[in-house]
């Protein structure tokens, strides 16, 4: 009766085992096939009997042997199942296109099992259960395929934005500083006027002080010699109480003094007539080189005893330029250069070509610069320097004269690393508008 019962029981999981939706092997410890399911057969285009007693390997030779060797070795010894997934060995084995796979995918992605088959406390066989994962496959490799499109999509908008970002910054700074240059020159114009009087006015005073002292000196040698000694006394005490001699001395002391200070105005609206352009010169075709080495001669005093000056010039054809002009922007960034070198160091002067721009590029090692001063770097009086040492206004003036040029001015900097200032010039200027048609 059991018997009976155990047959059916035997034919039903026998018919279970064929047809279920899954790869059966039966090996043993020599990795022999002694049964595979109807699901193999198909794949494999190989009946079990025909496979039976064959080495695994002889059926699929594409199989990595030592790994399946490790790994059934493994389920012997320990009597524990092994387990490999699609992600880690996607076509462990290469069923020959027995499969309705459509799409992309070629082959069947498989997870596959291990499961030690024990018999009397000891592992008689390895069962060896392949299960087909490829839809699960398939979506998650197209998943993985739109995240990793999104994630470019992502950095390429983050791209973007920072470029526009730069672009509003560059507006902003040629804006800002269209806006300055106004004013600059409204105030240059201004103070132009009674500065200039005022100047004139004040050599004309020291000539007439000088004269005035001149002529008392004159009174005092004859008041010497007068024989009235009380008048004589009188005179001296006038003298004493006055203090004459310190006010004499005092007083040219205080005109040489005012006479610095006026001619530091000059200079300052000087420079601002030159950062708003209300002098230009003559555009010629110029040599930068030879701008740059006279500049250098200009101010080989300053920078001397400083800082050693390393050029390195490349090919630069003739450049349409202001030659004085940039000649001023050269000064200006190698006295900054010199300034921010406190111990002796070095400025490299270094020039070259870009398609159709030349640059001249000042690169020093001194102190570098803050990153909250570098946007702030070409306004006009912005100044890190003592009062009396900077005016602001170098790299203020550079900047418009550049601009002028159609070029580019450009700093990069870190604190403590230097700084490097490039100019960039297009070799010739672009043609001016032609003006409208009469009537
Ligand atoms: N090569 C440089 N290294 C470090 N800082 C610099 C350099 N060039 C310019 N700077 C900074 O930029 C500021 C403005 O320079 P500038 O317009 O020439 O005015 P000034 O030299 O009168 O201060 C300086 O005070 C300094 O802080
Ligand atoms: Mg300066």
């Amino acid at each position: 009766m059991t018997s009976a019962l155990d047959e059916v029981l035997h034919a039903e999981l026998l018919a279970v085992l064929q047809s279920i939706n899954l790869g059966v092997l039966l090996l043993d410890s020599q990795c022999r096939v002694v049964f595979w399911n109807d699901f193999m057969a198909i794949h494999s285009g190989k009946d079990s009997d025909e496979v039976r007693g064959l080495v695994l390997f002889e059926v699929f030779p594409e199989l990595p042997r030592l790994w399946v060797q490790k790994k059934m070795d493994g389920v012997f010894a320990l009597q524990n199942l092994a387990f490999t997934s699609w992600q880690q060995r996607p076509h462990l084995f290469h069923f020959p296109g027995s499969r309705p796979i459509t799409g992309l995918t070629e082959m069947m992605y498989q997870n596959c099992t291990f499961l030690p088959v024990i018999e009397a406390g000891v592992v008689k066989y390895v069962c060896l259960t392949i299960s087909d994962a490829t839809d699960i496959a398939a979506q998650q490799l197209e998943l993985e395929r739109l995240n990793q499109l999104l994630n470019e999509e992502k950095s390429e908008q983050a791209r973007l934005i920072r470029k526009l970002e730069d672009a509003q910054a560059q507006l902003l700074q040629s804006e800002k500083m269209a806006a300055i240059g106004q004013l600059a020159a409204g105030v240059a114009h201004e103070i132009n006027n009674p500065v200039g009087y005022v100047y004139s006015n004040f050599s004309s005073l020291s000539s007439y002080v000088e004269d005035l002292f001149g002529l008392i000196k004159t009174y005092q040698d004859a008041a010497a010699q007068h024989p009235d000694a009380t008048l004589r006394t009188q005179l001296q005490q006038a003298e004493q109480t006055l203090d004459y001699d310190f006010l004499q001395k005092d007083m040219v002391d205080l005109l040489r003094e005012s006479r610095q200070g006026l001619e530091r105005v000059k200079q300052i609206v000087q420079d601002l007539r030159d950062f708003s352009h209300i002098d230009s010169g003559d555009w010629q075709m110029a040599d930068l080189h030879k701008g740059l080495d006279s500049t250098l001669n200009v101010i080989s005093n300053e920078i001397k005893f400083k800082a050693e000056v390393m050029k390195s010039y490349g090919e630069l054809p003739l450049v349409q330029c202001l030659g004085s002009q940039l000649n001023q922007v050269f000064m200006n960034l190698i006295i900054n250069a010199a300034h921010a070198i406190e111990q002796p160091g070095t400025i490299w002067l270094e020039t070259g070509t870009e398609g159709d721009w030349v640059f001249v590029r000042v690169r020093d090692s001194g102190s570098g610069i803050a990153p909250e001063h570098l946007a702030r770097l070409f306004e006009p009086f912005f100044t890190t320097k003592p009062v009396g040492q900077g005016t602001g206004l170098g790299l203020s003036v550079s900047y418009s004269i550049v601009a002028k040029h159609h070029g580019r001015l450009e700093v990069a900097s870190e604190l403590g690393k230097g700084a490097v200032f490039t100019v960039w010039l297009p070799r010739s200027q672009p043609p001016q508008p032609s003006p409208p048609e009469p009537g």
